[in-house]
């Protein structure tokens, strides 16, 4: 059966559609497409203090350094919960952990996780205590734009050594 007249035109348009996407999608990169499958990003700061937060001076400056290079988790569910995703402070102590998760929730996560140092304290000064888990659960704070996507933030609500 020879192509009809309308299939002529469905495959000279599907040609030109796919001309016209083309650059677009060349456009809308890797990194585009993980900022639309990311449901959240975690942001905040680790100190080197007992417990975890910025200690300020009488003076009003932030006298505790960062606690750089520690392994941050995010930990869902009962007990020790499980690992479901990870990430390292920088030298200023900046927790940045993106959300790229399909199998939880923000409301999930915000009720069901929390986040736990897994770098001793000790390591950022020894005179720190050795045992004890530095933790804290995560509050909604605001929304990031990355290459035009609103990225919820979460941050720690504050740290305890349990
Ligand atoms: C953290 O500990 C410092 C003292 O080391 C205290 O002043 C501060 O209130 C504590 N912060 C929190 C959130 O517990
Ligand atoms: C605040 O006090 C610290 C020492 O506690 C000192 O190093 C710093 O220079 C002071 N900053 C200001 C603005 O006075
Ligand atoms: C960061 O920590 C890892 C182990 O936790 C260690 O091997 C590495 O040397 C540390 N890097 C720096 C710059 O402190
Ligand atoms: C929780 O983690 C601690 C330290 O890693 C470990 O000793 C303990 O056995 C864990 N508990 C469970 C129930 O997995
Ligand atoms: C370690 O902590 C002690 C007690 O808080 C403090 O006196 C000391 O300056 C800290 N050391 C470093 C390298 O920050
Ligand atoms: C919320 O984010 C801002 C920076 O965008 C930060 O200064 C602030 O400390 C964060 N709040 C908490 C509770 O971490």
């Amino acid at each position: 059966m020879a192509p009809s007249k309308k299939t002529m035109l469905f495959v000279c348009l599907l040609v030109a559609t796919s001309a016209m996407v083309v650059p677009a999608s060349a456009q809308f990169g890797l990194g585009d497409l993980l900022n639309f499958l990311r449901i959240g990003s975690i942001q905040g700061i680790l100190f080197c203090s007992g417990n975890g937060t910025a200690t300020v001076g009488s003076n009003g400056t932030i006298i505790s350094p960062p606690f750089s290079n520690a392994t941050v988790q995010l930990r869902c569910g009962s007990g020790n919960g499980t690992v479901i995703s990870t990430g390292i402070t920088s030298s200023t102590g900046q927790i940045s952990i993106p959300l790229n998760i399909l199998s939880f929730s923000l409301s999930q996560i915000l009720s069901g996780c929390r986040l736990v140092v897994a770098t001793p304290l000790a390591q950022c000064n020894v005179t720190m205590p050795s045992v004890g888990t530095l933790t804290s659960n995560l509050i909604r704070n605001g929304t990031i734009t990355i290459g035009g996507i609103n990225i919820p933030i979460l941050s720690p609500i504050g740290f305890t050594l349990t």
